[in-house]
């Protein structure tokens, strides 16, 4: 009964949609006998029993108290460096572009890409070790796959005669710098490729390692040799890349890129600024209107196919990261998008990718996708099955939606939280039979 309590906004909501949508309970009640509702009531009961009151929140602005009050693809959090102090359902997915729009290059979409992917908050070094050095994230590579994270940074050093992942100094990695073998971030992008046959994976290596070949036995003994992306198809003067289908159909689905450039003729692995081109990394990316290339890269403006858009910290801060996430992170990717020639970025890397005040880190993507896509300001708007040059481009199913909640509980006014605007709610289905079930209840009480 609590649970109703809490959402008494949302029970009104639902006791309204009851009352006044024509094809719902109105009709219902005024031409079924009771016997209808009985279902209904058996199927109330049940989901109180198993799940409490059902999870209705959807469109990523809603107030909560627990991640299990959120639909998936949510998690409940505050933002207090924002001034959001109420938990609310916040976006920790982006929607996966290529369920909308189908078959582009590969340079048509954008991708989530979590900086130093392996640091983890609070993990230990495989060595045994504490670990004395900056974290980045609060996942595994593997639940960030499944998050829809699809670019990866690993800082890569020679260690314990193997390759591990660490965050270290002056090109050394130590026990307590040393996260763990980079084979096994490694193995955990190869059972994703192997279980999701479509999916792209991109990784960027901060490449400190010097034996030979090191590299290329890393990766073959994670059997991700038979999914790497052949040099020799990556175009050169910004022009496209293969279709994302061509890819897939190729089963090249691995795209692996190097801090240094002698490894693209000792092993065969793309130099990275050949490529692409990246702005400032750290703080002196996160300068309002300014998006300087980074040292190696050649300037934002000249075209390598595909764009990198760096907002992160030099020293992540796990408290202040959801604000960065946020409204901030969407100004910059404009910027971005006018120093890079009009050009939308590929990827988005970003700290602790989950955290914002709202949309985050995920909308920044679902934006840019579908800027990219569809020629609309959210992938999430794009019609189904549209393609780029379609008739269908430029067209937008812009929904109708609620103000969201006040960002605060107490004195102060409500923030506006972000330029995002709340994604599309998906569960027609389920905001039905709450409706049903709120219906039933309301009526019976009557
Ligand atoms: C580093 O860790 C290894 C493996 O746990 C251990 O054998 C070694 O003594 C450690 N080195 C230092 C300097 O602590
Ligand atoms: C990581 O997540 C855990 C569990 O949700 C949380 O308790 C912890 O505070 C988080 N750490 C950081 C640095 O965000
Ligand atoms: C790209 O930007 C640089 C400055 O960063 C400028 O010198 C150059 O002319 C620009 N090139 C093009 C093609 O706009
Ligand atoms: C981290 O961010 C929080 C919130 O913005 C701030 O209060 C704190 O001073 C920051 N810590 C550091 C070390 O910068
Ligand atoms: C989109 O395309 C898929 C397969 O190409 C098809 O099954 C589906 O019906 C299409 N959806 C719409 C709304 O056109
Ligand atoms: C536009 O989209 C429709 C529906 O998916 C498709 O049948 C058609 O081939 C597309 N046209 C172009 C030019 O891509």
């Amino acid at each position: 009964m609590g649970t109703l309590l809490k959402s008494s906004k949302l029970l009104a909501l639902f006791i309204i949609v009851c009352l006044f949508s024509p094809s719902s309970s109105l009709q219902v009640r005024t031409f079924l006998p009771f016997l209808t509702y009985i279902p209904f009531i058996f199927s109330g009961f049940l989901l109180f029993l198993t799940n409490g009151f059902p999870k209705c929140k959807t469109d990523g602005r809603e107030t909560c108290s627990a991640d299990k009050d959120c639909e998936a693809g949510l998690s409940c959090q505050t933002c207090a460096a924002n001034g959001n102090t109420r938990p609310r359902c916040t976006r920790i997915q982006p929607t996966n572009p290529t369920s909308k729009v189908k078959d582009l290059p590969f340079n048509k979409y954008t991708w989530l890409t979590t900086h130093n992917s392996y640091a983890q908050a609070g993990v230990r070094s495989a060595t045994g070790s504490f670990i004395i050095a900056p974290m980045n994230q609060n996942d595994t590579v593997t639940s960030q796959l499944n998050n829809g994270v699809r670019g990866l940074m690993l800082d890569m050093y020679d260690f314990n005669n193997d390759i591990w992942l660490c965050h270290s100094y002056g090109g050394k990695c130590y026990n307590i710098t040393a996260f763990k073998p980079a084979l096994d971030v490694l193995k955990e992008i190869f059972t994703f490729l192997d279980a999701n046959p479509s999916e792209i994976v991109t990784i960027f290596i901060e490449d400190y390692v010097t034996s030979p070949s090191g590299l290329s036995k890393v990766f073959d003994a994670a059997g991700l040799k038979k999914y790497l992306f052949p040099i020799a198809r990556m175009p050169t003067d910004g022009k496209d890349w293969p279709t994302v289908d061509d890819m897939a159909k190729n089963n090249q689905r691995l795209v692996v890129f190097t801090s240094k450039s002698s490894k693209e003729a000792s092993e065969g692995i793309a130099y990275e600024w050949n490529y692409v081109v990246e702005n400032q990394y750290g703080n002196g990316g996160m300068v309002p209107n300014s998006c300087p290339n980074r040292a190696e890269s050649s300037p934002m403006n000249t075209s390598k196919s595909l764009v990198l858009v760096n907002y992160f910290r030099d020293l992540p801060n796990a408290s202040a990261t959801c604000a960065d996430n946020s409204a901030p992170l969407l100004s910059m990717m404009n910027t971005c998008y006018d120093a890079a020639g009009k050009r939308w970025p590929n990827f988005i890397a970003v700290d602790y990718y989950q955290k914002s005040d709202g949309g985050g880190a995920a909308e920044a993507v679902d934006a840019s996708n579908g800027h990219l896509t569809c020629g609309c300001d959210s992938i999430t708007y794009c019609k189904v099955n549209s393609t780029s040059g379609n008739a269908t481009y430029g067209s937008c199913d812009v929904p109708k939606l609620a103000p969201p909640p006040p960002a605060s509980l107490g004195i102060s006014p409500p923030t506006p939280s972000s330029n995002f605007a709340p994604r599309v709610s998906k569960s027609v289905l389920l905001r039905w039979l709450c409706g049903a079930i709120l219906a039933t209840t309301l009526s019976m009480r009557i």
